[in-house]
């Protein structure tokens, strides 16, 4: 068996969320269709003797300790399994903290796989997912084996579909950071409570091509978004002048991001949102999820 495991942690971006009510466990109700991109953090975790401990390389504040999503996968991992935890993890962070890109329940099921990996596929993938649901709502998409999902329910039950073809990404950050459960509140409170949804019939047909992706996106956060800070709103209609096909409101947000046909015109997008003050990033959408690789040393 392997001593080392890497695996890519994938950003992912929800080309439709609709946030249809407030259950009685005070979570939300989702529709949503997750795709995971090519930005990722990176994972690695050492078989080792000593107690578990956790090297975050690259970050900004990811807050304290006992709230890391990645620790909390570690122990959850070894609970499951009956072990004392022991290992050292190594996370790598690229994904912007609190951006709505799923960057920290991507780590947790990076975490997971990874460690599961190490340890010959002990726990299996119906407890993976299991245990992924309890740490947070968005991080079974990421061990769900796909690369394109519909979500449902918290986002925890998933239909995963076949990929649509690679698309180049402009994922850009203004800088602020949007708690979710914030970004839930207000969105609850705008709405005066209860069930908001109308009636719908979405077409499967429609997740096969990027035209049809572009007739249901949409994103339930957005126009607040956009209006506690103005510049997100700014910087989604510059995407739309430079002709993303798609461009939205990363999850509850603060990232934006647009979707290309082709690398020019997602790179001639980029200056501009700079501009206005957006840290950039160049993407893919990814038509597979990473898989786990082991590594000498
Ligand atoms: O599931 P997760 O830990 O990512 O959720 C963080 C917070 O976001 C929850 O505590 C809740 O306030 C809010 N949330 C929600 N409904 C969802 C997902 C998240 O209200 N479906």
């Amino acid at each position: 068996m392997a001593d080392s495991v890497r695996i890519d942690a994938p950003a992912k971006l929800n080309l439709r969320l609709r946030v249809l009510g407030r259950e009685s466990s005070g979570f939300h109700a989702l529709e949503t269709v997750f795709c995971a991109v090519s930005l990722a953090d990176e994972v690695t975790v050492r078989r080792s003797e000593g107690e578990l401990r956790l090297v975050v390389d690259g970050a900004t504040d990811l807050g304290p300790p006992e709230h890391n999503l990645v620790r909390r996968a570690a122990l959850r991992y070894f609970e499951g399994i009956g072990e004392p935890a022991r290992g050292r993890i190594t996370l790598l962070k690229r994904i912007p903290v609190a951006g709505g890109l799923g960057g920290g329940s991507s780590d947790a099921a990076a975490t997971l796989t990874a460690l599961d990996a190490l340890h010959g596929g002990r726990a299996g993938s119906e407890s993976l997912l299991r245990w992924a649901a309890e740490l947070g709502s968005d991080v079974p998409f990421f061990l769900c084996g796909g690369a394109l999902a519909l979500g449902w329910s918290r986002g925890e039950r998933l239909l995963v579909l076949p990929p649509l073809p690679p698309r180049p990404v402009l994922i850009a950050n203004p800088g602020v950071e949007m708690p979710t459960p914030k970004a839930f509140r207000a969105l609850a409170d705008a709405r005066g409570g209860g069930w908001t949804a109308w009636p719908c019939a979405l077409d499967a047909g429609a997740l096969r091509s990027w035209e049809g992706v572009a007739e249901i996106a949409g994103n339930d956060f957005e126009e607040l978004a956009g209006r506690s800070v103005p510049r997100i709103a700014q910087g989604l209609a510059e995407m739309r002048v430079r002709g993303a096909i798609v461009a939205q409101l990363a999850g509850s947000g603060s990232s934006v991001f647009g979707v290309f046909t082709s690398p020019e015109l997602r790179d001639a997008a980029e200056a501009p949102l700079r501009h206005r003050g957006f840290t950039c990033w160049r993407a893919e959408t990814l038509a597979t999820p990473p898989l786990p690789r082991s590594i000498a040393g």
